[in-house]
């Protein structure tokens, strides 16, 4: 029992590691990387700046995302607690795996696929259009992945939503 107690402690402690690289990264091409591009840099090679810069936390955001919904779903097996998925007050467990789903499809589905792509072609067309799009994109993800956050934080210590 101790033990399962201990496994349990041990893989919240790699949830939110995983949870602290990958949001954190997040939030700083949101506040940091995105404006900075936006307002400052040439319009004909920041796609590729963008492109490098992202490219390389594109990898590193594979990995803490895999480590959090391994950690994540282990704990709730851990803890027999599938059944949250039936109760509305366990909202923030809907919106941790709802988060999850959407990186989760981006990086390993969509963004190889054709998101890319797509982005790169407009960048080309219309450079302050696309990096506002992309912007606006990075600030509902972090603004809700934030919530989870805070929701998870309280949820997983008695809060009573
Ligand atoms: C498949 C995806 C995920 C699953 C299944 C999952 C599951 C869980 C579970 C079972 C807990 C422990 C709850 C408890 O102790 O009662 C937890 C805690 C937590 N999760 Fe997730 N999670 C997932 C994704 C995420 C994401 C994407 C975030 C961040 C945006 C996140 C942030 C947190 C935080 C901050 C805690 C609280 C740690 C604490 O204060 O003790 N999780 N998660």
């Amino acid at each position: 029992m101790m033990e399962d107690y201990n496994i349990f402690v041990i893989t919240r402690a790699l949830h939110v590691i995983g949870v602290v690289f990958w949001i954190g990264g997040v939030a700083f091409v949101t506040t940091v990387l995105i404006p900075s591009l936006k307002n400052n840099a040439d319009h004909n090679n920041r796609w590729e700046l963008f492109e490098q810069l992202e490219g390389r936390f594109g990898k590193q955001a594979k990995l803490a995302t895999l480590l959090t919904g391994i950690s994540g779903y282990y704990m709730l097996d851990l803890m027999g607690a599938w059944g949250r998925y039936l109760q509305l007050q366990y909202w923030w467990v809907h919106l941790m795996t709802f988060i999850w789903v959407i990186f989760t499809l981006v990086l390993f589905v969509l963004e190889p696929w054709f998101l890319h792509s797509w982005f790169k072609k407009q960048a080309n067309k219309d450079s302050d259009q696309a990096f506002s799009l992309l912007h606006r994109f990075h600030i509902i993800l972090l603004t809700l992945s934030l919530l989870a956050v805070a929701g998870a934080v309280g949820g997983s210590h008695g809060y009573m939503f």
